[in-house]
């Protein structure tokens, strides 16, 4: 069969400013020969190299769709009436003001403001696929266990798409609904599954039906928190960016569920709301692999211990 058609596409999301890795995704990729590959939204924001991220990106010629994140950016830039204004000034948003500061002084805000939120595929004889950063409804409401199957009704109801690919929640996930699929590709940056591997995904079309493949990738991840002390995103972005690194070692969610539990308590955003946080959940945060090593050899310095 001809490769001018698309028998290969290829998910990579949620790289969050880790350039390390891309490039092993990129290597991956050199040997899985996609004929398409779409990066589903989130490539800034949390990690420190969003721009050189950005320029890998465009320099291979894929495809972008917007996440919250790349959009929370050019908001944070614009001073977006929709934030809250108490954001600005509050140390524990530092590290979005950091990040959005560097992609916008990169010039690459045009860009982000172009890039769809969907991308809809039908080739002739396969099912029809449309890819969304979360829903092609709302870029947060991603794929997950979590969403109810109401939600996951009414969105095939209103995309009646054969495969609905998304991404948001860091978790790969494959979710039969009557004849329709729904595939989570994971995240590349930052994983929430407890698999530090950079993740993605790839659908191979076989007699018209797409059949997914879960990719994980090892790479340097030294390289990746060694990012965080040479750029001076850890010294410059207090507290948000000590969480963001302790996620990517941990490959678990903490940022949000914190946020979360400070808002019900009534607790604040700083290392004192941090270690009350830990202690209530009773939280061990141990790295999964010795890769995470040196950051909890240094949990003491982050509030952790
Ligand atoms: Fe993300
Ligand atoms: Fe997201």
């Amino acid at each position: 069969m001809a490769r001018s058609r698309l028998e290969r596409l290829a998910i990579v999301s949620d790289v969050h400013g880790n350039l390390p890795a891309l490039r092993a995704v990129v290597e991956d990729l050199e040997r899985v020969k996609p004929d398409r590959v779409i990066v589903n939204g989130d490539m800034v924001n949390r990690g420190p190299e969003g721009s050189a991220v950005l320029e890998t990106i465009d320099a291979l010629g894929w495809e972008m769709t917007l996440g919250n994140h790349d959009d929370l950016l050019r908001m944070w830039t614009e001073r977006d009436p929709s934030l809250p204004s108490s954001w600005f000034s509050d140390p524990f948003w530092r590290s979005t003001g950091w990040c959005a500061h560097e992609v916008a002084s990169a010039g690459w805000l045009p860009r982000i403001e172009t890039l769809p939120r969907t991308v809809e595929i039908r080739e002739a004889g396969a099912d029809t696929i449309i890819v969304s950063h979360g829903s092609p409804r709302h870029y947060r409401e991603g794929y997950g266990k979590h969403l109810s199957d109401e939600a996951i009704s009414e969105i095939v109801q209103m995309h009646p798409y054969d495969v609905l690919i998304g991404s948001h929640t860091h978790i790969p996930m494959q979710r039969a609904w009557g004849k329709h699929v729904v595939l989570n590709s994971g995240a590349v940056g930052s994983p929430f599954n407890g698999d530090p591997r950079a993740q993605y995904l790839v659908v191979t079309q076989k007699d018209g039906v797409w059949v997914p493949e879960f990719r994980r990738v090892a790479y340097d991840r030294e390289a990746a928190f060694e990012a965080y002390e040479a750029t001076g995103y850890l010294e410059q972005a207090g507290l948000s960016a000590w969480l963001y690194r302790l996620e990517l070692a941990t490959a678990r969610s903490l940022l949000v569920p914190y946020m979360m539990w400070a808002e019900t308590e009534g607790m604040t955003l700083d290392e004192v709301g941090w270690r009350a946080f830990v202690a209530d959940r009773s939280l061990h945060l141990t790295a999964p692999d010795e890769a995470g090593a040196s950051i909890v050899a240094r949990r003491e310095a982050i509030g952790v211990a």
